[in-house]
């Protein structure tokens, strides 16, 4: 066991079951997206370790980019206000886009990106959200692709993260309320 493992109060979803959900999502957007040269965005830093899986696990001709929005800070409750920090580095006009994230909480961030895609002349704009927390939802935004549904739990690891920490455990687990109870 870890020092990260002890912060853990209990694991969600193991490596294992993350790579086999992450399968089945890669297959399913095969058949979408094949021939369609489909753009992949991921939006950093939380998508980071899901879209090097997904785009692996989803073999169809396509290529990436990278987008990084203002984040929780070190709270676990979003601020509402979306940012972007690091923009996308090409046209999109005409292009399939498949936005790759980590978590679709209250909607804030991707209900703002499908709109800033769309605007920008992306043809279509599909989400691919690694967990779906629909009990915090503030906006009118569904994903197309859902690995798990998950509770109104903090969760982290497999690229999510608290205050930046945790993104590297292999598996998706909730912290110990303990660890974040200073906030
Ligand atoms: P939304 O804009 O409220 O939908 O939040 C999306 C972002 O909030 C995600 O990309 C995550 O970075 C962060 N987030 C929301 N819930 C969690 C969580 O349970 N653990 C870690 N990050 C989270
Ligand atoms: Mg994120």
């Amino acid at each position: 066991m870890s020092m990260m493992d002890q912060d853990i109060l209990k694991v969600l979803y193991t490596q294992e079951e993350i790579a086999a959900r992450v399968k089945e999502l890669g297959d399913q957007m095969y058949k979408d997206f094949e021939g369609k040269d489909p753009l992949f965005v991921s939006v950093l830093r939380g998508a980071f370790i899901f879209m090097a899986d997904i785009v692996r696990a989803c073999q169809v001709k396509s290529d990436v980019e990278f987008i990084a929005v203002s984040s929780y800070g070190n709270a676990t409750t979003s601020s509402g206000a979306v940012q972007i920090t690091h923009d996308i580095q090409q046209d999109i006009s005409g292009r399939n886009l498949v936005v790759i994230e980590d978590i679709l909480d209250s909607g804030n961030t991707l209900s703002f990106l499908k709109q800033y895609f769309l605007t920008k002349g992306a043809a279509s704009v599909a989400i691919c959200t690694l967990l779906d927390k629909p009990s915090r939802r503030t906006k009118v935004i569904t994903a197309d692709y859902i690995g798990f549904t998950v509770p109104d739990e903090f969760v982290v690891g497999y690229g999510l993260d608290y205050a930046q920490k945790y993104r590297n455990l292999p598996y998706i687990g909730v912290l110990k309320p303990e660890v974040y109870s200073g906030e």
